[in-house]
C-alpha cells in the first residue's frame, strides 16, 4: 500500500517553513457552472480552510495568501463587494475556530483602504488569534508587491531625511524592516492554482529565491491533499541561491 502523503512528507524532514499561495480561480470555477462570480469567491473560503488545516498537520509554520490584490480593486464594484462581505463572514464564522487550532492571523496590505465593516473583522480576526502558536496565517489583503516596495521606500526616505539613517547604511535587511512580512522568513514554496503561470504582483521582493508550484486546480476545488502535492513537489528540488550544486 503506497504510504499517505503525510507520512512521506514527515519522513522527507524537509517541510517548507513558509508557504505562500496566490489562491486563483474562482471566477472560471463559477462560470463553468453558470454561477455568478462571487459563487466561486464564497466556495473559495472551504479550500482556505482545507489549507490551514493542511498547512497545521503538514507542520508549515507560516501560511500566506493572496486574498486580494491592489489590482482587484479595478473589479465591478459588485465583485469587489462581495469579496469584503465574504472577509467579514470569514471573520465572523472562523475567528473562534482559529483561536482553537493555534492559528494567529495577521492582515497584511494597505488595510486602510478597506470599508469600517471589513477594518471591524480584520480587528475581530487579529485580536481572537493573537496567542496562536502553532500557524501564523497572513491573509494579504489590498495587498500589491510593487505598493508595499513603494511604502518601504517612502519609510526608509523619510528616516533619512530626519537623519535617523545614513544612505550606505541601508541594505536588504533594511529594506526587509519595513515591508509587511517583517520579521518573517521568505516563503520557501508558492503555489498559484488555477494553472496560471504568473505572479501577479505578489510578494515581488520576498519571493527572490522561493520554489514555484503551479496547481491546475481552481481554487474552491483545492483540498489538504494538493497541498501536500506541493509540499512533496518541493522536498523533491535543489534549492541552490544561485551557488552550484552540492548533490
Ligand atoms: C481569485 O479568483 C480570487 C481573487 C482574485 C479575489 P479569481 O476571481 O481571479 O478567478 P478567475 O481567475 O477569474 O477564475
Ligand atoms: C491574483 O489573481 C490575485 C489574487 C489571487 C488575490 P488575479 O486573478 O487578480 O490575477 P491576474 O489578473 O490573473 O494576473
Ligand atoms: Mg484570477
Amino acid at each position: 500500500m503506497a504510504a499517505d502523503p503525510l507520512s512521506l512528507i514527515r519522513e522527507h524532514g524537509r517541510v517548507p517553513r513558509h508557504v505562500a499561495v496566490i489562491m486563483d480561480g474562482n471566477g472560471r470555477w463559477a462560470s463553468r457552472r453558470g454561477l455568478p462570480r462571487h459563487a466561486g469567491h464564497w466556495e473559495g473560503m472551504k479550500a482556505v480552510r482545507e489549507a490551514v488545516e493542511g498547512a497545521c498537520a503538514a507542520g508549515v509554520e507560516i501560511l500566506t495568501l493572496f486574498a486580494f490584490s491592489t489590482e482587484n480593486w479595478k473589479r465591478p464594484q459588485s465583485e469587489v463587494d462581495a469579496l469584503m462581505q465574504l472577509l467579514c463572514a470569514y471573520a465572523e464564522s472562523e475567528h473562534e475556530e482559529l483561536a482553537g487550532h493555534g492559528v494567529e492571523v495577521r492582515v497584511l496590505g494597505e488595510v486602510s483602504r478597506l470599508d469600517s465593516e471589513a477594518r471591524a473583522a480584520v480587528a475581530l480576526m487579529e485580536d481572537a488569534t493573537r496567542d496562536g502558536a502553532v500557524l501564523r496565517l497572513n491573509l494579504m489583503i489590498s495587498y500589491g508587491g510593487r505598493e508595499e516596495i513603494v511604502r518601504a521606500v517612502r519609510r526608509l526616505a523619510a528616516q533619512v531625511h530626519g537623519r535617523s539613517l545614513e544612505p550606505e547604511a541601508i541594505d536588504a535587511d533594511t529594506v526587509e524592516q519595513v515591508l509587511f512580512t517583517r520579521g518573517l522568513p521568505d516563503p520557501d514554496l508558492l503555489i498559484r492554482t488555477s494553472g496560471e503561470f504568473r505572479i501577479s504582483n505578489f510578494l515581488l521582493w520576498q519571493t527572490a529565491y522561493t520554489e514555484l508550484h503551479i496547481a491546475s486546480v481552481l481554487w474552491p476545488d483545492f483540498t489538504r491533499e494538493d497541498l501536500f502535492a506541493a509540499i512533496l513537489d518541493y522536498q523533491h528540488r535543489e534549492r541552490r541561491f544561485g551557488r552550484v550544486s552540492t548533490r
